[in-house]
Order: C-alpha cells, then structure tokens, then sequence
C-alpha cells in the first residue's frame, strides 16, 4: 500500500457547455497548480472557439465522445442543460472520469439515483456543482452558526425573487425537469439544508403567472419542518418584478438572527451574546461574486481530488437538495404535505 496521494500533477478537466461553462473555464484558468482546462466540448462552435482561445486550449469538439475516448482527460466537468446531466454522466463514469456536475443533480431522483449507481460501480467521484457555498456571506453565515453565535437555529426564510425573460432549455420541462424549484430554487435548498439540517415535512404551492412561454412554474412558496424541529419558508419566483434582485436567508435562534443578501454580497449579524471579535450589530460585504464562488468551488473540489479525499459536496447532497424541489412538487401537485425521504414514485 501507498498512501501517496493519486495525482502529482494538475488534473486534466474537459468541459462540456458554454454558458455557465464560461466561469468554469474562467475559474479553472486560475488554478494552474490545481488543474488545466485541457478540452472544450459545445454545439455552438462560435462559443466553443471564443473560449478555447482565450484560455488556450488545443482541444475542442462538438462531440461528447471525443472527451471520453481521451485517455489524458481524469475530469469531466458537465454545465449542460439537466436532461444531459444523466446520460453524460453515467458515460462518464464508465469511461473511468472522476465528475462536476452542476445543479440540479438530475431531473428526477431516479436519474439522480442511476448517477449515483454508475459513480459507485466505476468507482470514480462525484462533485457537485453547489457553488452558492463558497459566497463567503454563506461560508460565513454557516461558520457563524456552527460557532453558536446565534444559538440553535430554529426559524428560516429564504427567498430568491427575480425576474427577465426564461429561454433556452429552461423553457421546457422535458430538458429542465422543472420551473424555477428544480433550477434556482435547488440553489437554495442546498444552503439551507446545509445551514438547518434534514427536512422532516414540506408543503408547497406553485404557480406561472407572466412566464407563460415556459412549461414549469415560475413562482413557488414552500414552507418547510426540521427533523430538528425547526421550521422555514422559501419563496422562489423568476417573476418578480421589482427594483433589484433578491436572494436572501434570514436565521434566526434564541440569541440572535443573521441576514444575508446576495446582491449586495452582504451579511448582517444581530447578537445578544457579542464574542470579543463580533460586535453586537455587524454588517459584513464580502467580495465574493458568482464567478469567484465558482472558482472557489472548484478549487475545493480538485484539491480534494488530488489529495484523495471525499469531495466536499458530494452525489448525495446534490440528490437531498433535489428532493427537496421533488418534495415540493408533489406537495404543489397533491395539495398535501409531503414527508421525506420520498416514498414510491419519484418522477414528477
Ligand atoms: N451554479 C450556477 O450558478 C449556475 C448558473 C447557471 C446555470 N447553471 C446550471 O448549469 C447547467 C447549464 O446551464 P446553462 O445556463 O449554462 O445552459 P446553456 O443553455 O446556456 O448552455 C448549455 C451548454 O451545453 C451545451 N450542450 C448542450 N447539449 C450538449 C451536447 N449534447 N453535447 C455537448 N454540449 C452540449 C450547449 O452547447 C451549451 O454550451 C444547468 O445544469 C444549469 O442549471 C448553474
């Protein structure tokens, strides 16, 4: 046995997709230590080019396959639209590929369970592209509650409300699996099932008022129980109208409530017990965008790669956050509350 770690040398990652693609390019050009941005895989050709010569790049295709028959590539990294997460990911994995996978892990929790069968039998990792962790509001805020700065936890309301134009795959529950719940709502799922712990019970309802060119929701409420016995609400919308963007956590617990925002970048602490570092009030603004998140992330996840090490957001966070959007969608559909973990049929 060795316990020399399995690379001594940057990992070698082909990245499928352009669009949020892009910041992974971005972020992976700035970790020349970690790993090398080695091939490029796209249907738009234009933005496959543009990308692989700003970032230099030899290697570039429209065809997925030519990433797994390259035997120098040791990471797959899929930013394509979730009816590709499966089938790319499982091909993956047979062709020996450690994973990033962006959010959601899948569209259903079958096709979230056979990625998670298929990285098991091929004995590869899988890292999950939560990136809103890596916000250092976020970081902080979970840092600050794991401290007991606030006390135990047992009230969160979390938001994302924003609005513009949804096109794309996005459009369509057959390539996105769902309205906003399954994409910018899984965002917030992770955080706040990372922040509050297992959910026990949620009830939702749903609805699509000005996205009527989309086939999924783009509004949702959901109220959420703890296993903690915690209780939360979430409410999601890619249509609110309104003079800025806002996506918010508000923790509260016996001893204080922490804020944060995403747009300003900003933590807000109240505290009755003020540590000699933490003043009673605090607004923190971090320097954090989403660019920055995504490199941070994917920083962490290759250094643990490297290292040998278990992936600091794993398959099975990524499927816990979406069953959770699944969770919700059944409540919406049923009317019912619905108790976790799912039970039976898991397609929507
Ligand atoms: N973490 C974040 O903040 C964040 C933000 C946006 C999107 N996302 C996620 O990233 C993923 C991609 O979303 P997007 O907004 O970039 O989508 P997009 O439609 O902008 O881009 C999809 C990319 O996938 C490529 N693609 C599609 N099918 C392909 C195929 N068969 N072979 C090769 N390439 C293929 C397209 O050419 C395109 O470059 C989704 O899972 C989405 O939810 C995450």
């Amino acid at each position: 046995m060795t316990n020399k770690p399995p690379f001594q040398r940057p990992l070698r990652v082909g990245l499928v997709g352009t669009g949020i693609g892009s910041l992974h390019a971005a972020g992976i050009a700035r970790m020349p230590q970690l790993a090398t941005l080695a091939a490029i895989c796209g249907l738009d050709a234009a933005a496959v080019n543009a990308l692989a010569t700003r970032y230099g790049v030899e290697k570039t295709t429209s065809r997925y396959e030519d990433l797994l028959s390259d035997p120098s590539l040791d990471v797959i990294d899929l930013c394509v639209p979730h009816d590709e997460h499966m089938p790319m990911a499982i091909a993956a994995a047979r062709a020996g590929k450690h994973i990033l996978i962006e959010k959601p892990l899948a569209r259903t929790l079958e096709e979230a369970d056979a990625i998670l069968e298929a990285v098991q039998n091929a004995g590869v990792t899988l890292m999950m592209g939560h990136n809103q962790r890596y916000y250092a509001h976020h970081a902080r805020a979970k840092a600050l509650i794991d401290a007991g700065v606030i006390g135990k936890p047992y009230l969160i309301v979390a938001s994302v409300h924003v609005h513009g134009q949804i096109d794309g795959f996005r459009r369509f529950l057959k390539h996105a699996g769902g309205g906003t719940l399954i994409d910018s709502g899984v965002h917030r799922f992770d955080l706040i099932r990372w922040i509050m712990g297992e959910v026990e019970t949620v009830f939702a309802q749903t609805g699509r008022f000005l996205q009527m060119q989309m086939e999924g929701e783009d509004c949702a409420v959901v109220t959420l129980r703890f296993r903690s016995g915690a209780i939360g609400s979430f409410s999601c919308s890619w249509s609110a109208k309104g003079p800025a963007p806002e996506e918010t956590l508000q923790i509260f617990g016996p001893y204080g409530s922490i804020y944060t925002e995403d747009h300003t970048r900003t933590l807000r602490l109240f505290t009755e017990r003020p540590t000699p570092e933490l003043e009673d009030v605090r607004q923190f603004v971090f320097p954090v965008d989403q660019a920055e998140s995504i490199r941070r992330m994917l920083e962490a996840h290759f250094t643990h790669l490297q290292q040998g090490l278990p992936p600091p957001i794993t398959g099975m966070d990524g499927r816990a956050s979406l069953e959770l959007s699944m969770a919700s969608y059944r409540s919406a559909q049923t009317g019912q509350p619905v108790h976790l973990p799912l039970q039976g049929e898991n397609q929507r």
